[in-house]
């Protein structure tokens, strides 16, 4: 692989503390987004369920109660170590580039992607490959931060994140990421942008609902 991109070099830093520093920074609200991602996935007991840009696994027993099986995708080596340890039957793990997806085309019933797509450096590539290795009628579901729609909650939000919450992260993560972090929540396509970009890469019937005003984003499509 070549030089890691910024979107892992942090989580590789972070990876024993990811997950409390995820629910910390999002004032423990975390697992309800979580839950409301995964409410919405059609279940398919006899499926495989792609988890792309898994991180230390946190979705992976809410995906096993809907799923025969998950393969989670990572590029983050020490991310996909924390998920090891937690030593999940039923599960597999890959180290991978979710713009160069190593598997063959057709061959997940649904991927789900957790907070990832805004760290991935090309996200209308990723998007490509994740249509790909998708079967005909299979199911993408994304969760990502977005900007409330209202525009007076939006620039509440936004200086909210600004003043508090990538400061709080800054610390934790001893570097700074503050670009990055800010940069990919306010540069994302979310609401409608984001519905117009996966039909242009070929998925039907997308659709979104803001979470808690737009703080996040649930969208899903179809192949
Ligand atoms: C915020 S974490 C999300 C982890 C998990 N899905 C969750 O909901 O907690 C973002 C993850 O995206 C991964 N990532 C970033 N760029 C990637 C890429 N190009 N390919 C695969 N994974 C990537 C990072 O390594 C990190 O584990």
């Amino acid at each position: 692989m070549k030089e890691t991109p910024l979107g892992v070099r942090i989580f590789d830093k972070i990876a024993d503390k990811y997950e409390f520093t995820a629910k910390f920074l999002s004032f423990g609200i975390m697992p309800y987004w979580l839950s409301r991602l995964v409410e919405g996935i059609t279940p398919k007991k006899e499926g495989i369920v792609l988890d792309l840009a898994c991180g230390t696994g946190i979705l992976f027993p809410k995906l096993l109660e809907r799923f025969d099986r998950v393969v989670g995708l990572d590029y983050s080596l020490p991310m996909l170590k924390v998920a090891k340890k937690k030593k999940l039957l039923k599960t597999s793990l890959v180290r991978g580039d979710a713009l160069r997806l190593p598997f063959k085309g057709d061959s997940f019933n649904t991927v789900v992607v957790s907070l990832g797509l805004r760290h991935f450096p090309d996200r209308e590539q990723s998007l490509r490959e994740i249509h790909r290795v998708l079967k005909v009628g299979g199911e993408l579901h994304i969760l990502e931060v977005g900007i409330p729609e209202n525009p007076l909650l939006g620039k509440l939000f936004l200086t909210f994140l600004k003043k508090v919450v990538l400061p709080l992260g800054r610390l934790r993560a001893k570097e700074d990421v503050y670009e990055h972090l800010f940069g990919s929540i306010v540069d994302f396509p979310h609401g409608g942008k984001m519905i117009e970009l996966l039909t242009s890469v070929g998925f039907s019937k997308a659709s979104y609902n803001p979470v808690m005003g737009g703080i996040v984003y649930i969208y899903r499509a179809r192949k």
